[in-house]
């Protein structure tokens, strides 16, 4: 059976399409279809790229027609089936758009069966005529830049707890990179003794070949791998916006996930980190001082057209004694808040024992709302044939 990804789907579909595939489906999460093949590549949580997608009837026809022109451009490995009312009107627009075959939303699951089995012999019949598909569809790893304005607001707690966090889903496919490049402390969060930092891996050889670069990391035992910050104030200053950009370059294909920490404030460093994001994460103190320079920095973002399409604001040492609600801040920085930290005296003896809090398997209100900032980057997991037979016959 072909490796199949159904995207737009409701639950009776989703039922029926897992029956047809045996369970070997990866379904993506409910919400708009992504419009871009790489953000598409991103949901897929081993970065194996499938030979059929199955669009279902909530997305509306042009998005799926959009994907499905551009995945026929760039991956034409990838066979799209749709699932759509067969007029001949929309025969001939999913035609045009490279829609492999049409199916009514009601398609039982044999007529599912024997769609998915045709775009999957199309695809693999493209494929060995086509060069490799990952090979011209190389996906690129999610650049998430964690920035503030002010210091001491909890970046490298967010950025290195995020990247524990995504260790656990992308093993070996998780980077933290210290761009706090005068005074970095990543090394000591994460009780990491580095033998190459960040100016060793933006100058010489590891520039060269991304083999030797992968060599010049310093590995957690999680898996994360980091590339710690210099030594003294001035090495750091040796590293220039364009080692930034290269470096942030190649490590996103290698990786799936590359976390940045930052200074405080828009130094060259992190405004190149910024230009190449995916994502950033704003954090701020829940303070009339955080609050303001928050906004300050947003503004100046958006002026400069700076903020990555995935945005996520953090706020971090919440104390309802402050005086302040998170509606407040929502309305001084004019856009909502995506994550609220609670202050937690569990945080500080986790960064002083170099052990973050999501790797030392505390239970704390922090731990919580830490993963829900983890879940908003790594992807639904894929769900296997064994599992999901399980399932099934416990629920028949
Ligand atoms: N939610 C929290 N509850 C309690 N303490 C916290 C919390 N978040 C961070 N801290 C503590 O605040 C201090 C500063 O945090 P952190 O180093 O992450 O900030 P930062 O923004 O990276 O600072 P800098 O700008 O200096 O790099 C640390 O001692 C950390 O343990
Ligand atoms: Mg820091």
């Amino acid at each position: 059976m072909s490796r199949v990804v159904l995207g737009a789907a409701d639950g009776d579909l989703v039922l029926r399409v897992k029956e047809a595939t045996d369970g070997d489906v990866h379904v993506l999460p409910p919400g708009r279809l992504p419009g871009d093949p790489a953000r598409l590549f991103e949901q897929l949580v081993d970065g194996e790229l499938p030979e059929v997608l199955l669009i279902g009837p909530s997305a509306p026809l042009q998005e799926a027609f959009t994907l499905a022109a551009r995945l026929d451009v760039q991956c034409p490995g990838i066979s799209v089936v749709l699932l759509a009312d067969p007029t001949p009107e929309t025969w001939q627009a999913a035609m045009r758009a490279g829609v492999r075959d049409l199916l009514p939303p009601t398609a039982d699951v044999g007529e599912v069966r024997a769609a998915v089995e045709r775009a999957g012999s199309t695809a693999a019949g493209r494929r060995r005529v086509l060069r490799p598909v990952e090979e011209t569809a190389r996906y690129t790893g999610r650049v998430i830049t964690i920035a503030s304005p002010k210091g001491g607001v909890g970046k490298t707690t967010v950025s290195t707890n995020l990247a524990i966090g995504l260790t656990a889903a992308a093993p070996q496919s998780t980077v933290l990179v210290d761009l706090d490049v005068q005074f970095g402390d990543v090394a000591s969060a994460l009780g990491l003794v580095p033998e190459y930092a960040l100016p060793d891996v933006v100058h010489g050889p590891a520039t060269e070949d991304t083999m030797v670069l992968k060599t010049f990391l310093t590995q957690h035992p999680s898996g994360l791998y980091a590339v710690c910050g210099a030594e003294s104030p001035a090495a750091g200053d040796t590293v220039t916006a364009a080692d930034v950009s290269r470096l942030l370059t190649s490590l996103a294909r290698e990786f799936r996930y590359v976390v940045v920490d930052t200074a405080p404030g828009l130094s060259e460093q992190t405004l190149a980190a910024l230009d190449r994001a995916t994502d950033v994460v704003m954090v701020t103190s829940m303070d009339v001082p955080g609050v303001r320079g928050l906004r300050k920095e947003l503004d100046v973002l958006r002026e400069l057209c700076m903020i990555p399409a995935g945005r996520h604001v953090v706020m971090n040492l919440a104390d309802a004694k402050g005086g302040l609600s998170v509606r407040d801040v929502e309305t001084a920085i004019g856009t909502g808040v995506d994550v609220v930290l609670p202050r937690s005296a569990a945080v500080p003896p986790s960064t002083n024992a170099g052990v973050p809090i999501l790797a030392n398997g505390r239970r704390d209100p922090v731990v919580k709302e830490l993963r829900r900032l983890v879940s908003r980057f790594a992807a639904t997991p894929l769900m296997k044939p064994g599992r999901y037979r399980a399932k099934h016959r416990a629920a028949s």
